[in-house]
């Protein structure tokens, strides 16, 4: 399987990196609860052709990913780490200047890596330092994007991952950051299906340049906070029916 891939708007050094279009997520929650199976899943997707993957600090399947990766390599199934896009995402409890090094630091020693392809501000928000999910509400503060966002530059500028963007941004937020940001976000990850699409925040950025990935993009069947509508559309079935293929 070759997956198409788009250029992503970066960064410090002028050089243009690509982002495989199909990524392969790894959130399953209860978080940790699957670390076995998500490194079989992980190799598994490597053998059909998957090279990006979506991680987070919070999923903890940070270290299950990279053992995958390890595995790959052992199997002669890539060549070189050099081969994935590796995302993972800044903890909000690590949503402070002071926090963003090391929680990037201990995200690489989770993956066994030396750098990651991207790494996002998770949720536009800070938590109180050492907590994880879920949280109280009265722990979510405002963040503060310049200083946070200058944290993760120096990320970028240290060559500890390839290029930075966020995750959970309005125009509004995003705005706020592009107005101090020397290094423009390469992406945006946002909830996006058939049925939520975004319009005005992807007419935004493609305007700025800024990449949109979409995350539960079949709506996150079967969970509470999610929708069976996608799954269930029959636009999406007849499409389905008549390509030959799933609604997935
Ligand atoms: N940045 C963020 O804040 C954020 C938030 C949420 C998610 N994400 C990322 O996005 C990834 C995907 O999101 P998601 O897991 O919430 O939602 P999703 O991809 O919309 O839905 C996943 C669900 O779809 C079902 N599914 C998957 N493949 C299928 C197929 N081929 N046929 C039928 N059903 C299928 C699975 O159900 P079964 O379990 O029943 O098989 C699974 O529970 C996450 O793993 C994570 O990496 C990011």
């Amino acid at each position: 399987m070759t997956i198409a891939e788009a250029a992503l708007a970066s960064s410090s050094t002028g050089k243009t990196i690509s982002i495989p279009l199909l990524g392969f997520g790894t959130a399953e929650f209860p978080f940790a609860s699957t670390h076995e199976t998500a490194k079989e899943s992980v190799v598994h997707a490597i053998k059909l052709g998957y090279r990006h993957f979506d991680t987070a600090a919070v999923y903890q399947s940070e270290q299950p990913v990279g053992e995958a990766i390890a595995e790959a390599l052992r199997q002669g199934l890539i060549k070189s780490r050099h081969e994935f896009f590796i995302t993972s995402k800044l903890w909000i409890a690590n949503g402070h200047c002071h926090l963003v090094l090391s929680a990037l630091q201990n995200t690489l020693k989770n993956l066994g890596l030396e750098y990651l392809d991207l790494y996002l501000i998770q949720f536009p928000a800070s938590l109180r330092p050492g907590l994880g999910f879920p949280f109280e509400k009265e722990d979510i503060a405002a963040m503060d994007y310049e200083s946070v966002w200058e944290a993760m530059e120096e990320c970028q500028l240290l060559g500890l991952t390839k290029s930075i963007g966020v995750s959970n941004f309005s125009c509004k937020k995003l705005q706020n950051l592009l107005a101090t940001a020397k290094i423009p976000p390469a992406v945006n990850q946002v909830e996006m299906n058939p049925l939520w699409q975004q319009k005005r925040l992807r007419e935004f950025c493609e305007e700025k340049g800024i990449h949109i990935t979409a995350y539960s993009p079949l709506g996150t069947k079967g969970t509470p906070w999610g929708t069976n509508l996608v799954m269930d559309s029959q636009v999406l079935k007849e499409i389905a029916t008549t390509n030959g293929k799933t609604v997935a």
